[in-house]
């Protein structure tokens, strides 16, 4: 059926919401794709010293990623929406995110997102690979890395403890998408050269 197609597609625009363009600019803030970073998500927007903006901009991008997953999970069986439908609606959010059709299809690394997604796909691989991410912050205070090593455990997790399944591939999807977007992460990472968490300057881009 179409249902599913049309699920995903409604997913795919709340997940193009930019919340850290939007709460940037409602609070008056310049654009995040303009300093730092240049990412729009909660990390860069946390660079402009603006706490309260990037605490707004972390939970906006997960509930856009948790919200459409847990319609479907609650409302979609009666449509013949099932677990492969929440699965695929996680991960339109998630691709709206990065690539999102209000802004330029210029969009974010997906980190909030996805956890959202995974929170409400199985809230207790959620917990896992948020607890991996906690771990990491604590040691490094590199949100990059420890996205990147999260992203990295989370399909083995929903694997190992739940099986393969739509989830775990839509997870695998994410988590390869997340890493490939932490491309610059990653080289300056190497280099020495990544800004840590709080840090308020930034190499530029
Ligand atoms: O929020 C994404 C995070 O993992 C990296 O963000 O701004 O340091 O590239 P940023």
């Amino acid at each position: 059926s179409f249902l599913p197609v049309l699920a995903a597609l409604a997913a795919y625009l709340l997940g193009s919401l930019s919340f850290a363009v939007i709460v940037s600019r409602t609070v008056g803030l310049s654009d995040p794709r303009s300093y730092g970073s240049g990412n729009p998500g909660a990390t860069n927007v946390l660079r402009s010293g603006h706490k309260g903006a990037a605490i707004a901009t972390l939970l906006l991008d997960a509930l856009k990623g948790a919200l459409p997953v847990l319609l479907v999970e609650h409302f979609g069986a009666p449509y013949g929406l099932e677990e492969g439908t929440a699965a695929l609606v996680g991960l339109a959010a998630f691709v709206g995110h990065l690539w999102p059709v209000f802004f330029d299809f210029k969009g974010g690394k997906g980190v909030a997102t996805a956890a959202g997604a995974l929170l409400a796909l199985n809230p207790w691989l959620g917990l896992a690979t948020l607890l991996t991410f906690v771990i990491i912050v604590a040691f490094f205070r590199y949100v990059s890395l420890a996205s990147i090593v999260a992203a990295a455990f989370a399909p083995f997790y929903q694997l190992l403890i739940w099986g393969a399944g739509p989830a775990a591939l839509a997870i695998a999807v994410m988590s390869l998408l997340l890493v490939w977007r932490h491309g610059a992460n990653i080289r300056k990472l190497l280099a020495g050269t990544e800004s840590r968490l709080g840090q308020k300057t930034s190499p530029s881009k």
